[in-house]
């Protein structure tokens, strides 16, 4: 053989050989990653800067899907019947959300994101909705014009034991707090009170306070990365942790994606690569994926076909929670459990006692403040620790101004007691078994109605989807709202229950719900052609678009 060549082929090969463990090592992180948009947040943010903004027109708005004209009148009149209610229902409510609306740059944001883009301007020039309530009481909240309404927002999750009890817990921790008033830097003893009882539910060593759950989660973060002096954190696609940079890479964030990887949740391929690099400082883990695995919340907005399922499957979401423990226990990974949605929410011992997996960190939020803003970490003492002594210098440093605030903590300290109330040891017993029952109910109901809705479940919390392939399934939210059940801004993405409903509310609620579907499909949203399949949608959407941008 010439030797020139066999020389560079000798090279070549040596070359290979030495890039080999890190080219591999590349391999197995992209193998890793979920093959939809929400697994490779470069490009989702890519795809996501080209999306043209165009809007429907009238006619278009009714007959998106190529509907014949008996369809789109029957659709014409179900909408004019069901605009005029609203309207005049919550003329009050309406009339303040327009004219705040300029001012308050959420109320444009969440108003903008309701629905499919394309519809939204037809819809929102035609169908008010208002932002603006005066009362809670029980299960119902109270608009400015006096409508009530059942409330299935749960407050972002806030609300688990209902208002009454968060009321109760701002008035007693105020007036514990009223004495000393909003002093900052020295503690009011609830501190100590709350610090012994978070130690004792977690089963860990330490705790720090914040003011909110993206900030609790930016703490724990930090300080895993300060602990294992490595840079990335790994998060699952489609795992919400709050709005800070590294924890929501992609979509929604102006900057690329930093040192975070996003891989695909509950994967083999996943622990390969959590077992090979040796940069990996923590796993984040919001337990309540396991309702959508690698899946983004649901939200209306993004409801352009019925693809989106759900389904919550307990022992197999167990069983991967203990595969990730045991890597990170032997790589040395920081494991967190972002605990600020589900904390108390699946019982008091959190997402550890439910699936029977202990974290290295846990973050919390939410409920926690008894009603009032916070976030918390809590963890084991080496990994909470925010200097070294032999190094006095390197610290990792954590402090905000509104920390510890004594009305916070004293609204915090009244939650944890209140925990071993009666009344909350009743909502709290049976409530995972009760919860399933309650969302199996319903789905019974909705299939002997003959409607094309079902919801998935985790505890309390649920999440609507559909059974026949449709462009208009975001109107049920509205349908909905008919009915005097209130929904959040994304829609029918997520409902989420306070466990004080009773089972008569709850029945009220079931039969709303089912009435609200069947008004909608009398309405004849949901005609759908002969062979339509989900992906003959998105396809559609996507030549639309395509027309737009070229
Ligand atoms: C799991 C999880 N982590 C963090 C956050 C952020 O909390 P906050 O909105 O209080 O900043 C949220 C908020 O929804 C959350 O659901």
């Amino acid at each position: 053989m010439n030797e020139p060549f066999s020389l560079s082929l000798l090279a070549a090969a040596a070359a290979l050989a030495l890039a080999w463990p890190r080219l591999s090592r590349r391999l197995a992180l992209s193998r890793a990653k979920h093959p939809s948009l929400t697994g490779h947040a470069r490009m989702a943010k890519r795809v996501a800067a080209q999306v043209p903004g165009y809007a429907y027109d009238e006619a278009r708005f009714f007959s998106a899907d190529a509907a014949p004209a008996e369809v789109v009148a029957r659709r014409r009149a179900g909408f004019a019947r069901l605009a005029g209610q609203l309207n005049t229902r919550h003329a009050k409510s309406i009339a303040l959300t327009h004219s705040a609306r300029e001012g308050i740059s959420d109320l444009q944001f969440t108003g903008a994101y309701r629905v499919p883009f394309q519809f939204g301007p037809y819809l929102r020039q035609h169908l008010g909705l208002g932002s603006f309530v005066q009362r809670t009481d029980g299960v119902m909240v109270t608009d400015l014009d006096g409508q009530r309404f059942y409330d299935l927002t749960g407050s972002y999750g806030v609300n688990v034991f209902g208002h009454d009890f968060y009321k109760a817990c701002i008035a007693q921790g105020s007036a514990r707090a009223a004495e000393l008033g909003p002093l900052l830097g020295n503690y009011h003893p609830a501190v100590a009170w709350n610090v012994e009882q978070l130690k004792r539910i977690s089963g860990l060593d330490e705790v720090s306070f914040h003011m909110s759950g993206t900030e609790a989660v930016m703490q724990a973060v930090r300080l895993a990365r300060y602990h294992t002096r490595r840079k990335y954190l790994v998060r699952f696609s489609g795992a919400y942790h709050g709005w800070w940079e590294d924890v929501q890479p992609g979509p929604g964030n102006p900057l690329p994606p930093g040192r975070t990887y996003t891989l695909k949740e509950m994967d083999e391929r996943t622990l390969k690569v959590l077992r090979q690099r040796q940069d990996i400082a923590c796993v984040l883990v919001n337990p309540l994926q396991a309702l959508h695995p690698n899946a983004a919340a649901p939200g209306d907005s993004a409801l352009i076909d019925s693809a989106r399922r759900a389904h919550f499957d307990r022992q197999a979401y167990t069983a991967w929670l203990q595969q990730l423990r045991q890597v990170c226990t032997e790589r040395g990974i920081v494991l967190i459990f972002d605990e600020v949605f589900v904390g108390f929410r699946l019982g008091i011992g959190g997402a550890q006692e439910y699936f029977g997996v202990r974290a290295d960190l846990l973050t919390y939020g939410k409920t926690l403040g008894g009603g009032l803003p916070v976030g918390v970490v809590c963890g084991k003492a080496a990994l909470m620790k925010r200097f070294r002594e032999q190094r006095p210098a390197d610290i990792c440093f954590a402090r905000g101004t509104f920390n510890a605030h004594p009305y916070v903590m004293g609204a915090m300290q009244v939650f944890l007691e209140r925990l071993h109330s009666e009344p909350v040891r009743a909502m709290l017993q049976g409530a995972d078994a009760r919860w399933s029952d309650r969302a199996e109910q319903l789905n019974l109901r909705l299939r002997q109605a003959g409607v094309p809705v079902q919801v998935a479940n985790l505890g309390s919390i649920w999440t609507v989807f559909y059974t026949q392939p449709s462009r208009y399934n975001w109107m049920l939210q509205f349908y909905l709202r008919e009915q005097a059940l209130l929904l959040s801004w994304v829609g029918t993405g997520r409902l989420i229950f306070s466990l004080d409903y009773s089972q008569a509310e709850f029945d009220a609620v079931c039969q709303r719900f089912v009435a609200a579907a069947q008004a909608m499909q009398a309405d004849g949203w949901w005609w759908h052609e002969a062979g339509l399949t989900n992906r003959k949608i998105r396809r559609g959407v996507l030549r639309e678009m395509l027309r737009q941008r070229f």
